[in-house]
């Protein structure tokens, strides 16, 4: 606890109720007390809380935090994230990975509509952490999910399971060590991040896109890494975010990278976003089936813009009894 007085007329703070906190988290802005007639802070950035403090300073009878305007947007973040709930773990993995889909998805909803915190990544990784022990226990748990999603959730829920796959492709493959996956399973929650810069209706867009609008979509992974360049997370997730739509010959955008450029994880991660893509509804295109997608993608894709061997790990996912 830091006690320092603040040189800050008391009514220019907004209130953040102490039940508000979630134990075991991170608050990343400053809590303020009003103590007599001044305020003083309590709590700096980066401050840990954990459930025994709380409950004493409501049973001192303490039940409400100041936070300064300018970290407004921070707090009401915090807040709309520890609203969400937590993955109940005694469910079967394919009952649970749609668990973490829905969850996910409010989750993402909230990414989309504010800034991105430290409160944020903590979440994701909370959210990827379930991902990977669901899977770990049950690859062939992915077939359940569907495409199905209305317009303005299939952005959100398709992030989650983009992560879902590129888990699975990679435990398929091998991966074992849970901070690699951690890194993974972020990368692909996180992968579409850039298009909160564009335009919703450009990104729902029925019909063919105007080359301004086109530019604006192409844009999404480069704005995608701007967000979360001062972030914590890790350069395989970064990676993810700004390569995910590179193709192996080249094709791809925002760097036209080859091949040998391109990290297997971001591999992994492309070759998910593209099965998510066939398989769900979408404005302009008709849901293909999971066999139909794979059909397409091997015959259309596998070797010169996906690689093989990630294709081949989602297949064995994706037809195991
Ligand atoms: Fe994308
Ligand atoms: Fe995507």
């Amino acid at each position: 606890m830091t006690i320092m007085p603040v040189e800050l007329a008391l009514d220019e703070f907004i209130q953040f109720p102490v039940d508000g906190i979630t134990d075991n988290s991170t608050t990343d802005f400053e809590l303020f007390l009003k103590i007599s007639d001044h305020c003083v802070l309590y709590g700096g950035s980066g401050y840990k809380w954990y459930r025994r403090e709380l409950t004493d300073l409501l049973k001192h009878g303490i039940d409400q935090f100041l936070v300064r305007p300018e970290d407004h947007a921070r707090a009401d973040m915090y807040r709309q994230l520890a609203k969400l709930p937590f993955v109940e773990k005694n469910l079967a993995p394919r009952e649970r990975i749609v668990r973490i889909e829905q969850i996910g998805a409010e989750f993402t909803k909230c990414l989309y509509n504010g800034e991105i915190t430290q409160a944020c990544i903590e979440k994701a990784s909370d959210l990827a952490g379930s991902m990977i022990d669901c899977i770990a226990e049950d690859p062939t748990c992915i077939q359940a999910l569907t495409g199905l999603a209305d317009h303005d959730y299939y952005t959100y829920v398709h992030s989650m399971r983009v992560g879902a796959y590129t888990v699975a492709v990679a435990i398929e493959m091998g991966l074992t060590d849970f901070s690699r996956l951690q890194e993974i399973a972020l990368g692909g929650i996180m992968h579409d991040i850039g298009k909160k810069e564009v335009p919703i209706e450009v990104i729902n867009k029925v019909g063919a896109l105007t080359d301004v609008e086109w530019n604006q979509v192409r844009s999404h992974p480069s704005q995608g890494a701007r967000l979360t360049e001062s972030s914590q997370l890790s350069l395989v997730s970064k990676e993810i975010i700004l390569h995910h739509h590179e193709k192996l010959d080249g094709s791809g955008y925002p760097d036209g990278l080859q091949e040998a450029g391109l990290l297997t994880e971001v591999q992994i991660a492309t070759l998910a976003d593209v099965f998510d893509a066939l398989t769900s509804s979408r404005s302009y295109q008709q849901k293909r089936s999971r066999y139909e997608a794979l059909d397409f993608m091997r015959h259309k894709m596998v070797g010169d813009k996906l690689a093989d061997e990630p294709y081949r790990a989602l297949v064995s996912c994706l037809v195991a009894e």
